[in-house]
């Protein structure tokens, strides 16, 4: 677990640099406050995902997705947004996080990491940027 935790560390110091020093070289997915996204994970022979968040330089674990031994798939919410659900399939290995009705606050790095195949994973992110000049009442 000291590892994952290392990683994990890693990855959020390098893109806090990456955003701070200039061009910001992860994918970028531009949105509008209010719209629906889908973000993927695709990693392959995966026993566990867990979908992380990185916002003001902080790493928020937002929900983890397990399957147990009788084959049930287990999702365990982290973070209290209810806003934020899952979908997809672990055997094919890919995993879709859904964030509802985009908030300006959501803005941020995502990036999932899965324990596959006795190892664990980190996929390289994609930094959500909520536009939120635009807003679309929905009521
Ligand atoms: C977002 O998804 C919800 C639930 O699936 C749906 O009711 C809503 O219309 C969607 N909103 C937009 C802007 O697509
Ligand atoms: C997932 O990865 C596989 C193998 O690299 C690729 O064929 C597939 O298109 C990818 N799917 C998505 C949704 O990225």
């Amino acid at each position: 677990m000291a590892g994952v935790i290392r990683i994990l560390t890693f990855i959020c110091v390098a893109g806090y640099h990456q955003s701070s020093a200039g061009p910001v070289l992860r994918p970028a997915l531009v949105v509008q406050a209010g719209q629906n996204v889908s973000l993927t994970c695709n990693m392959t022979s995966c026993v566990e995902f867990t979908w992380y968040a990185v916002r003001s330089n902080q790493l928020l674990p937002l929900l983890t997705v397990k399957e147990s031994k009788l084959k049930e798939i287990i999702v365990s919410f982290n973070a209290a947004v209810s806003r934020f659900g899952t979908s997809g399939e672990m055997e094919s290995g890919t995993l879709t996080l859904h964030i509802l009705q985009a908030e300006e606050q959501d803005a941020g790095l995502y990036f999932c990491s899965g324990r596959c195949s006795g190892a664990t994973h980190v996929n390289r992110g994609m930094h959500l940027v909520v536009d939120g000049k635009i807003v679309i009442f929905s009521t």
